[in-house]
């Protein structure tokens, strides 16, 4: 199997390290047309993978399924009754963990697998940029406008254009499975399962009313296939899935909204299996805004009152990837957007 630099090397043959954004002193424009050459490489290249990834999908299809896990113990979790793994099969259903016996049911949209699930009088509220997403409001706009403006504000490139360069990174993992996490209203994670290139996909965020959002809109799809298909609600920082069981994990514009990028990182890398693969998309504020007197120190009051982490450099979020256990480290940049790879060790 090759690895994730497979992926990278592709790009890196194409373009110079410095082309692919990594140089501070790489012009706006320049990084964009660069961007978009390898987009459309990527473009090319991921229409051949989806042919051979139909292959390694037989194959890994048994893995499905065999990776939920107490948030508390990060034991497997036994399912009681129907054992179907599918966004149908939900609600009524009970897990149980074998060792500390905790139950977890499912509603009608989503298993809850916080560790304080189930708790009466227990409320633990959580910073700005992780309980703003709980809103019903925000969670209903999300995916109608509010998603859009990333394109205008941090730069993102948008849904489409995104996935396709997520394809070439998550190359050495397609026929495994993905956890979406910080999923949203599950715009990537419907992709990943209608694209046919993973044998299960778990959508997975803090926020249930993202997850009723994510319901409603597989719902209203016809033909959507439903089965090793499921939404979790979990903790980034308390992931229930058992250690290097998972063969990739995506977050979209996630990073800066965790309440602990460190944490969140050090939990995906546990998960990873040896040569499992992160992708993630997240935006940087240098370029000009470099200029800007006291930045950190603007950072850190960010961080303060919204609980948003902004990252300055590409080097933070290697150093952050590289601290959590996770080696060959690669981004792409346009502007603000910068979208990395890190796999765990093989
Ligand atoms: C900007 S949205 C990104 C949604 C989607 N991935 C995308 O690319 O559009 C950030 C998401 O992170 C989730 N989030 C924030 N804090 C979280 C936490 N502690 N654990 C899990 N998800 C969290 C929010 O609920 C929200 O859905």
């Amino acid at each position: 199997m090759a690895t994730s630099s497979g992926v990278v090397t592709n790009f890196k043959s194409m373009f110079s390290p410095s082309d692919l954004g990594n140089s501070k002193h790489c012009s706006f424009k320049h990084r964009r047309s660069i961007f978009n050459q390898a987009f459309a490489a990527n473009v090319r290249a991921s229409s051949t993978a989806f042919v051979e990834t139909k292959q390694i999908l037989k194959r890994k299809s048994t893995r499905a399924g065999i990776i939920l896990a107490c948030p508390i113990c990060y034991d497997p979790l036994t399912w009681i009754g129907n054992p179907v793994l599918s966004v149908d099969s939900l609600s009524g259903c009970t897990l149980q963990c074998g060792t500390c016996k905790k139950s977890y049911a499912g509603t009608e949209s989503h298993l809850d697998l916080i560790a304080a699930s189930g708790a009466k009088n227990y409320n633990e509220p959580m910073p700005v940029s992780t309980e703003m997403f709980r809103l019903p409001l925000v969670s209903f706009l999300y995916e109608r406008g509010w998603r859009q403006n990333f394109s205008i504000l941090g730069g993102f490139p948008g849904a489409e254009k995104e996935f396709e360069l997520m394809k070439g990174f998550l190359k050495p993992v397609l026929g495994g499975n993905i956890v979406d996490a910080s999923c949203g209203s599950g715009l990537f994670s419907r992709l990943f399962w209608k694209s046919g290139l993973f044998s299960s996909v778990v959508a997975l965020d803090y926020s249930e009313n993202m997850l009723q959002q994510c319901y409603e809109f597989i719902k209203q799809e016809e033909n959507f296939p439903t089965e090793n298909f499921i939404l979790v609600r979990a903790d980034i920082s308390r992931l229930p899935f058992v250690s290097s069981s998972v063969d990739a994990v995506h977050a979209g514009a996630a990073l800066h909204c965790w309440p602990s990028p460190s944490s969140a990182v050090a939990e995906i890398s546990r998960v990873l299996r040896p040569g499992g693969v992160f992708v993630a998309t997240t935006s940087i504020v240098d370029g000009p805004f470099s200029a800007v007197p006291f930045l950190r120190t603007l950072r850190q009051t960010v961080r303060q009152v919204s609980g948003s982490y902004i990252f300055l450099s590409e080097r933070e979020l290697e150093d952050l990837c590289g601290a959590c256990g996770l080696v060959n480290f690669s981004c792409m940049r346009s502007g603000g957007f910068v979208m990395i790879s890190a796999a765990k060790p093989i």
